[in-house]
């Protein structure tokens, strides 16, 4: 099974894991040696005019405002005649809409699957860059057409002096540690709450390989929502040992130990636990994402796709995860839960591994009918499709 040990460029996995993820920036000469941008200026301006494509436009001074922010889509206009000055135009997502870009995400599979985001491309003229500011999330700075210089350094939180007068997080007073100019295929890795400002020297893209760790409240919104939805729970507080209070008005401890223990004992089940954060993590950004497949199969169709070698792969923007409960394994694609029973988890092990999944191995699993039927089912909801 595909186990990524290295990070682009050599770095062992584990070591990088241990010494820098999560604490200390890292630049990576030549990850990408001979790196092509499979996307050019003008692509991406195509793409930010796009409805379902998520796109910013920012603007270092405009009318005497600092770092403005236009949202997309953009008309072509916009974007042939931008603002005076200095600016930069980002495109969220873009290993959604690039099958090239998608790939790249597989060299970072040295984290989980859930962990992981999606790229973001940011295309500048000379001078352009976003401002100094820090990220809530790791991200990896690929350089892919042109150069960067990035400053970067320094350790920064909600109370970090802000600039004034712009929509966007820009640090102020901030003191770079360090300077680099990276070239195609070179690569800047920064934790969450380092500061960091990459400024072009010359036309150019760089791409944003991002991680994501949900919040606390995300957590906590999204299973308490889950678990009402999966099992209402219906009944009211009972009045279990009702003492005559002292004073009418107090809340009595008692009652809000009760309380406690009723949250406590409904939150505390790992098996719902494993469904929602599973279903959560997988959830395509929006409903533009998975399509279905222009030509839905029978199973038999499959398998004899899969016989000839034609290759599947997962639809890019496409989520996939799996987890053991006790008797069963629950893969999740997408947003949806699959529960297969012991001798079928290789399926979600083979399937999960890879963007393109082992192919004899899933060839050999499509013997049970039951797995064919399911990986039909994926394809012809659009998580997977014949490349
Ligand atoms: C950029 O690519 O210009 C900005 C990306 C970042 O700083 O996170
Ligand atoms: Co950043």
């Amino acid at each position: 099974m595909a186990t990524i040990t290295e990070l682009p460029g050599g770095l062992a996995a584990d070591v990088f894991l241990r010494d820098y993820w999560q604490k200390k920036p890292l630049v990576i000469r030549q990850a990408f040696v001979d790196f092509e941008c499979a996307v050019s200026a003008d692509e991406l301006a195509g793409l930010a005019c796009e409805e379902s494509v998520e796109s910013r436009l920012i603007v270092e001074q405009e009318n005497g405002a600092p770092w403005q922010l236009h949202n997309g889509p953009f008309t072509p206009e916009q974007l042939t005649s931008p603002p005076a000055g200095n600016w930069t135009l980002l495109v969220q997502g873009l290993d959604h809409w690039v099958p090239e870009i998608a790939d790249i995400l597989d060299h970072f599979r040295f984290v989980p699957n859930w962990r992981l985001d999606d790229i973001m491309a940011s295309y500048a003229p000379p001078g352009g860059s976003v401002g100094p500011h820090y990220d809530q999330y790791d991200v990896f700075l690929l350089q892919a057409q042109g150069h960067r210089r990035w400053q970067f350094g320094g350790r920064c939180d909600a109370g970090s002096p802000r600039l004034e007068g712009t929509p966007l997080r820009i640090l102020s007073d901030w003191q770079a540690e360090e300077t680099v100019v990276l070239a195609p295929g070179d690569m800047l890795y920064v934790p969450p709450g380092i500061g960091h400002h990459g400024i072009a020297e010359d036309e150019c893209i760089t791409l944003s390989v991002g991680f994501r760790a949900p919040t606390t409240d995300d957590l906590l919104t999204g299973f308490t929502d889950f678990l009402c939805s999966e099992t209402p729970v219906d009944g009211h507080l009972p009045d279990l040992n009702p003492e005559l209070p002292d004073n009418p008005g107090e809340i009595q401890p008692q009652v809000l130990e009760q309380l406690r223990s009723l949250i406590v004992d409904q939150i505390d089940n790992p098996r719902q636990l494993a469904l929602w954060f599973g279903q959560f993590s997988t959830a395509p950004k929006n409903a533009d994402i998975v399509m279905p497949a222009e030509q839905p199969m029978q199973a038999d169709e499959l398998k004899s796709w899969l016989a000839s070698g034609a290759i599947l792969r997962w639809n890019e923007g496409s989520r996939f995860a799996y987890t053991g409960l006790e008797q069963q394994t629950a893969l999740f694609v997408d947003g949806d839960r699959y529960l297969l029973s012991g001798d079928a988890r290789p399926l979600a092990q083979v399937l999960c591994a890879a963007s393109r999944p082992d192919q004899q191995a899933l060839l050999a699993l499509c013997a049970d009918d039951t797995l064919a039927e399911l990986l039909t089912v994926l394809h012809n909801q659009g998580s997977v499709y014949f490349e």
